[in-house]
């Protein structure tokens, strides 16, 4: 099959479109012919030679944690899907890849809703199931007002919309070209960076109950003292976590369990015209290397998508 992979670690210009082995779907697993592959953060940590996750890391890697497209084998015990289904997901937890070639086998899916492009559905598995846990693990319910900090990139980005489909009053942080893209769904956005509370205070006289940190860049006392208390905020992004006293929750890079976490809600919500994902640029499987330059440019808004079906 063709694959964008990479023999050695480095800049952008390492990924190459040539062959690999296909994968065989093991047990709870479906194979997709894949349309589209996101680019995650990951996906450049794992490049660079960068992640702690990757120290093992098995060369040629494919990169590519969340993909969409058709199915064409079925593992043993999985039941309710057919070959020729539709379904956007995330792949083989424990290969850190795999997402960005003609085949990539699915760790777990939901169907397809019409109302998702291949684009959006390739860009929606982690960070969706990253977004539900962490809205779960917070409590987000009607009426709670939540602070997200970083909220226009591609996990932010669908945290908002999910907590905004819960009830939540949604309050984000972006550098101000973002804010405009933060209001269109439906956040009221303020900017990033030291001095948070009293830009969050001089926004809104309600307090805010819940944080989350997406962005994993230094504020959780700032988070703290807005919430009033360690136990309201999470982050997903913060290693130091532990010294405030604050939850780091990491999913499925990080070993705990996960399943079809908030997918099939998600993909109803996308049906209803509730929900998107929003898609920043879409690149060609040729174009592997400028899709990861993009992804590593601010500002960041959304995913960057490789169309697989596209290979020259
Ligand atoms: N724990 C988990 O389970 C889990 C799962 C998925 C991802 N993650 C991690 O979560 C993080 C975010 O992922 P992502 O996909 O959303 O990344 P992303 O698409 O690159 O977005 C990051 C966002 O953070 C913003 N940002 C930059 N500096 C900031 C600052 N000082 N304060 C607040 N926001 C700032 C960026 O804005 P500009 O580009 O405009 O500067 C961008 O919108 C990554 O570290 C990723 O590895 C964790």
């Amino acid at each position: 099959m063709f694959a964008v992979q990479f023999e050695r670690f480095g800049p952008p210009e390492v990924l190459t479109l040539g062959t690999a082995p296909e994968p065989r779907p093991g047990p709870h697993q479906v194979r997709i012919a894949v349309k589209a592959a996101a680019v995650s953060p990951v996906d450049l940590a794992l490049r660079e030679g960068s992640s702690p996750t990757g120290e093992n890391l098995a060369l040629p890697h494919i990169p590519g944690v969340d993909a969409a497209g058709v199915i064409d084998e079925i593992g043993d015990e999985v039941t309710g899907y057919a070959i020729g289904d539709e379904v956007f997901g995330a792949v083989d937890v424990a290969r850190l890849g795999g997402a960005s070639a003609q085949y990539a086998v699915l760790d777990f899916w939901a169907r397809k809703p019409h109302g998702m492009t291949w684009a959006e559905a390739g860009a929606a598995g982690t960070g969706v199931e990253t977004a539900t846990r962490a809205l779960d693990l917070l409590g987000i319910r009607d009426g709670t007002t939540l602070l997200v900090d970083g909220a226009a990139g591609g996990v932010g980005s669908i945290v908002v919309q999910l907590a905004a489909a819960r009830g939540a009053r949604v309050i984000g942080t972006a550098r101000p070209d973002s804010h405009r893209f933060l209001r269109e769904l439906g956040v009221e956005p303020v900017d990033y960076g030291r001095g948070l509370p009293a830009r969050v205070r001089a926004l809104s006289a309600t307090p805010v109950d819940r944080a989350l940190d997406v962005a994993g860049a230094g504020s959780l006392s700032e988070l703290i003292e807005l919430t009033g208390t360690a136990d309201s905020v999470v982050t997903l992004a913060d290693f130091g976590a532990s010294a405030y006293g604050v939850r780091l929750s990491l999913g499925r890079f990080g070993g705990q369990p996960d399943g079809v976490h908030g997918l099939t809600s998600a993909a109803a919500l996308a049906d209803r015209g509730r929900f998107r994902v929003p898609v920043r640029e879409i690149y060609p499987a040729h174009q592997a290397a400028r899709a990861h330059e993009t992804a590593a440019r601010p500002p960041r808004r959304g995913k960057v998508v490789l169309d697989l079906t596209r290979t020259g």
